[in-house]
């Protein structure tokens, strides 16, 4: 890889990536959860630290281990996510949001493992809005100058629900994925296109998911520069 002539662009630099999927218990047992795997988010924390970052990864329930020369905060539901990503952002120069936090939690957990009975049809699950963080952080930037940094999945009309988002978020780049059809989830690679709230659209081909890392700390190298 070229990683020596990156060189250490983002040396002095803070960067705090949140990455994984939350879990939204239920029960002691069982939980609400999504198809992150992490990889996506790990790139961007071994990247980062590659070209000289200082990198605080916010894991969520990512079965990855920890990146050498990286500070990881383990976190489960989308609420212990938000708490930790408050807690790192003052000091940060660029947040990456590559978790999939639930939008919805149970209204409700139960303490006691839930029990069917015969004859009784199961309650419906009453869920709860969480708080969108992205949209909290960016509304609200921790330091002047701070980037933000988001990504979402998408399909359908996949550029236009994309430019939407980033609108609606209030963050500077968004990472916008094409998904279903085995596309993103728990591969390898990735194939995304970087949305910028100066009209750039960067167009990243399907490849490795450190190329689009790479991509990434590109465009946020230049806005810190
Ligand atoms: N995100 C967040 N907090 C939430 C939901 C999402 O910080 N409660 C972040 C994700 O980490 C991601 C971005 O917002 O960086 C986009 O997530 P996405 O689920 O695509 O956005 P939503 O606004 O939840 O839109 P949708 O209704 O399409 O799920
Ligand atoms: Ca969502």
């Amino acid at each position: 890889l070229a990683r020596g002539a990156l060189g250490a662009d983002l040396a002095g630099r803070h960067v705090v990536i949140s990455a994984g999927g939350t879990r939204e218990p239920l029960d002691p047992v069982r939980f609400l959860g999504n198809h992150s795997s992490g990889k996506q988010g790990y790139a961007l924390a071994t990247t980062a630290a590659a070209r000289g970052a200082r990198v605080t990864l916010l894991s969520a329930n990512a079965a990855l281990p920890d990146p050498a020369g990286v500070d990881v905060v383990h976190v489960s539901t989308a609420l212990e996510l938000r708490e930790a990503v408050l807690k790192a952002v003052p000091e940060a120069d660029a947040v990456v949001m590559a978790a999939a936090v639930a939008d919805f939690r149970p209204a409700e957990y139960v303490s006691g493992k839930i029990k069917k009975v015969d004859g009784v049809d199961p309650s419906p699950v009453a869920l709860v809005r969480n708080p969108d963080i992205l949209a909290e952080i960016s509304a609200h930037r921790a330091r002047p100058g701070q980037l933000v940094v988001g990504f979402a999945a998408e399909t359908d009309d996949v550029l236009a629900n994309g430019r939407a988002k980033l609108a609606r978020k209030g963050c500077d780049l968004l990472v916008v994925n094409e998904v279903g059809g085995g596309k993103a989830f728990g591969r390898d690679t990735n194939a995304a296109v970087l949305l910028s709230t100066d009209g750039t659209e960067v167009e990243i081909p399907d490849g490795p998911k450190e190329s689009l890392a790479d991509t990434v700390w590109d465009a946020v190298a230049a806005r810190l520069a």
